[in-house]
């Protein structure tokens, strides 16, 4: 069965409670780094084409993780929002968005221990002396009380800048084991001042950069501008994050009212990463306890509109979608149009200019073995996998 795009309920529109936000449809661009930035920061010609073709059809689409600080700088080729300078460049990319009618949400962020020593040029910054658990990490160096507020400030200006380069709103990138979740994680934070310990404490820093960026929007916005937080539910890590301390960090999120909580997984169908018999997605158990209050996006893994329509089902109120987009730019259209297949593999060679993805985006994405699926190298008609578009 084709799908029908006046009875699916991923074409339908919402109103975030929070910011009074409208988005036209449940889809959503998930953030994607495209490590292509200039050495500045300021965003470049191909990153912009990436978005521009990419924004067409979906609901909402969210950026590349922005650093708000340079010490928050985790990647070569990461974007900055951590100046003034940089509010022309954003707005460039918040333009390539508008263009195709969906919401511009710039993701801010510190990437904390995961920023890497070499490109700091000193030890990176986290809440505690603890590397992160994966080969080479660099140990960081605790972050003093004037530096945990100095990042707080940080947020709030990176909103500031994104208010005025003509964003619809920021996401807060409270995900993926970030600073954010480092202050959140019983592995990463063994603070014993009042950033760390108990979970409330260990959630203060979250909390206190949401309602920063929230203080901000207020004064500075004057226009609906939503904000939304992402969170990854569980760490793998002993001690580390369950998902019993992610509902009690949700409610303390929640009672600020931000627009949207999204949860990220890598596979929204996979259940939990700590207990084999807790098969449910995480995005239901945190949109059922959620209630309505905030919305929900769910993401990871949904590559065709079936997938995409069983989230919706689930509970969720909206879908991102990352390497799915970055496979099929045409994703929406084809799934309206209902004739042509969705392309769920990336071309070995030529992929680049085809499907507009920043050069270096591509080789690091040829380069890590099944972080996406490759075509075999037939001529690109012949690799193509059809997948079955049923609603
Ligand atoms: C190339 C690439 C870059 C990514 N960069 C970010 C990022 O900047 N911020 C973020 O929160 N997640 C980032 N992610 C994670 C995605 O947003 C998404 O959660 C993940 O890829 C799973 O969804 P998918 O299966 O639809 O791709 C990135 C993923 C990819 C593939």
């Amino acid at each position: 069965m084709q799908i029908d795009p006046t009875s699916t309920k991923l074409f339908t529109p919402l109103t975030f409670t929070a910011g009074h936000t409208a988005v036209r449809n449940r889809l959503v661009l998930a953030p994607m780094t495209t490590y292509s930035s200039n050495n500045d920061g300021t965003i470049t010609p191909e990153e912009i084409e990436f978005l521009r073709r990419r924004a067409h059809g979906v609901g909402m689409a969210i950026t590349a993780a922005c650093r708000v600080i340079d010490h928050g700088h985790a990647f070569d080729g990461q974007w900055s929002c951590a100046s003034d300078e940089m509010i022309p460049s954003l707005a460039s990319a918040a333009r390539a968005i508008h263009e195709g009618h969906a919401l511009a949400i710039l993701q801010i962020h510190h990437g904390g221990r995961l920023c890497p020593a070499s490109i700091l040029g000193h030890a990176p910054l986290a809440p505690s002396e603890v590397p992160a658990r994966r080969p080479g990490a660099d140990v960081p160096r605790p972050m003093t009380e004037e530096e945990i507020e100095e990042t707080i400030k940080a947020f709030g200006a990176a909103a500031r800048r994104a208010i005025v380069a003509g964003y619809d709103g920021v996401e807060i990138h409270g995900a993926n084991g970030y600073l954010l979740q480092q202050f959140f994680s019983p592995h990463a934070n063994r603070r014993s001042d009042q950033w760390g310990g108990s979970l409330e404490n260990r959630a203060a820093f979250p909390i206190a950069v949401l309602e920063e960026v929230q203080n901000v929007v207020r004064r500075n916005a004057y226009r609906p501008f939503a904000i939304g937080y992402r969170l990854s539910p569980e760490e793998t890590e002993d001690p580390g994050i369950t998902l019993a301390d992610t509902l009690q960090l949700v409610e303390g999120l929640v009672a600020c009212r931000p627009d949207w909580l999204h949860v990220s997984t890598n596979d929204y169908f996979a259940g939990s990463l700590r207990d084999d018999a807790d098969r449910r997605p995480r995005a239901q158990v945190i949109a059922e306890c959620v209630r309505r209050r905030t919305s929900v996006i769910g993401v990871g893994s949904i590559l065709s509109p079936a997938a995409a329509e069983a989230v919706l089902a689930d509970g969720p109120d909206l879908v991102a979608m990352g390497r799915a987009l970055v496979m099929e730019p045409e994703w929406t259209r084809k799934v309206t149009a209902g004739n042509e297949p969705l392309r769920t593999c990336l071309p070995m060679e030529g992929g680049d200019m085809l499907l507009s993805i920043p050069p270096r985006m591509y080789r690091k994405m040829l380069g890590r073995p099944g972080w996406l699926p490759l075509c075999s190298q037939e001529p690109y008609g012949a690799s193509v996998q059809s997948i079955p578009i049923v609603a």
